[in-house]
């Protein structure tokens, strides 16, 4: 049965209205119903507006200037370091490094902490539902230190293969690191009972939480995740910045990823020393404008009753898949218990570029293909899929403009 929709406090409604992006028409005349969010996020006007007066008033250099608007910069992206920690329960700000997104916040420990810890004979364990981006770092990583990548098959449902992982994990596993919410299925991982069951044998655990941040709160003590890495961009703030969340006493021993100004303490020709946390990891003129529209995001997001936000979203994707189901001929990828807002699927015979093409002139905006997931792909034997990926501003009545243009698509092409 479809549940509700009406919640508490959270109202989709209102929350639409924040997001100047979603009215408009495309296409001349046709009203945009946006369901690429796994892809990114729309703004609301408050980070558009932080954006504008961060280049309007504020622009210079960060931990540089002795001048007022250096500082008045500094002050603000730090604090909207101080604002992701709140967010994510870190227990120190110098565990939320500032990065260019999730893949760059991957690369770093596979870099950093993979290279410093892996010898010929350990493995990396992932699972066969990651994204390109928890993958090829690792395979990297293993390429350069002999050590060698597992991984964890997933069910026909899109399921993790949990006995699978239990009987993998092993003295050899150095580094568990695995997708929080699938991008390409809408699996939600049970990420509490790998990180219990990883720990038990000493392992650490890398989550991929790109797909996560949107649609729930995390706190990374009480889950007790050693990496926790996610984007901006997902979860309605600019693109181009993203965090490496790890424990202290992680990041305390890891070497640098990257040289050069910032992350330095002492630099002579014979030898430099590095700055302190988080500043070690954060090389270059960082994207300053992007890491204070981040905090202003989180600030949007702070305001929000996020169990109205999960209720509104599991309605509208029990809607959307109720509704596909009912017009017949569609073939879903991924159907795990617990998922989140991502409805992937194939119209029987038809190519999925050809059905969003169709669902594009008619307004509504899917992404088709692989997702960045080649090897799940082959593992359902698809080459791709069309995949709506709903956030908190999406509703029933955009489900309805999606299974019309479906109903569309079926008829033109089948
Ligand atoms: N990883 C993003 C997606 O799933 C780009 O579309």
């Amino acid at each position: 049965m479809t549940p509700a929709f009406a919640t508490t406090t959270f109202d989709a409604y209102t929350v639409r209205a924040d997001f100047p992006a979603l009215h408009q028409a495309v296409h001349g005349s046709q009203p945009l119903v946006y369901l690429d969010n796994g892809a990114t996020a729309q703004k609301p006007m408050a980070v558009i507006e932080r954006l504008n007066a961060y280049y309007s008033q504020e622009n210079s250099n960060i931990h540089r200037g002795v001048h007022y608007l250096s500082q008045q910069a500094t002050e603000a992206y730090e604090a909207a370091r101080t604002a992701v920690q709140h967010y994510i329960g870190a227990a120190h700000p110098h565990e939320v490094i500032i990065t260019r997104g999730t893949t760059e916040a991957i690369n770093l420990v596979a870099h950093s902490y993979a290279r410093q810890h892996l010898r010929a004979g350990d493995e990396v364990m992932i699972s066969a539902m990651e994204h390109h981006s928890n993958i090829v770092p690792w395979q990297l990583a293993c390429e350069a230190t002999g050590a060698t990548l597992r991984v964890i098959p997933v069910t026909d449902a899109g399921e993790l293969d949990y006995e699978a992982f239990r009987q993998g994990l092993s003295e050899k596993t150095k580094l568990v690191a695995l997708v929080h919410i699938s991008n390409a299925l809408g699996t939600i991982n049970p990420v509490e009972q790998v990180i219990a069951d990883a720990h038990a044998l000493g392992v650490p655990v890398l989550l991929d939480g790109a797909q996560a941040l949107p649609h729930q709160r995390i706190d990374v003590q009480a889950l007790d995740v050693d990496f926790y890495c996610f984007s901006s961009h997902k979860m309605f703030g600019p693109t181009g910045v993203g965090i490496l969340y790890g424990k202290e006493t992680l990041l305390e021993k890891m070497p640098p990823y990257q040289g050069g100004g910032d992350m330095i303490d002492v630099v002579t020709f014979e030898k430099t020393t590095y700055a302190d946390l988080p500043h070690k990891f954060e090389a270059g003129t960082p994207h300053i404008a992007g890491g204070i529209g981040l905090g202003a995001a989180v600030a949007y997001l702070n305001d929000l009753d996020f169990d109205g936000l999960a209720r509104h979203e599991h309605a509208v994707l029990t809607y959307a898949t109720e509704q596909l189901t009912a017009l017949g001929g569609i073939r879903f990828v991924g159907t795990a218990a617990r998922k989140a807002s991502v409805l992937s699927f194939l119209l029987d015979g038809a190519h999925p570029y050809d059905t969003g093409a169709i669902l594009d002139r008619m307004g509504v905006a899917v992404r088709t293909g692989h997702h960045c997931t080649q090897p799940l792909m082959d593992r359902f034997g698809i080459p791709g899929t069309v995949r709506a990926s709903f956030a908190m501003y999406n509703t029933r009545e955009d489900v309805d403009r999606l299974v019309a243009g479906v109903a569309k698509a079926k008829a033109m092409l089948l």
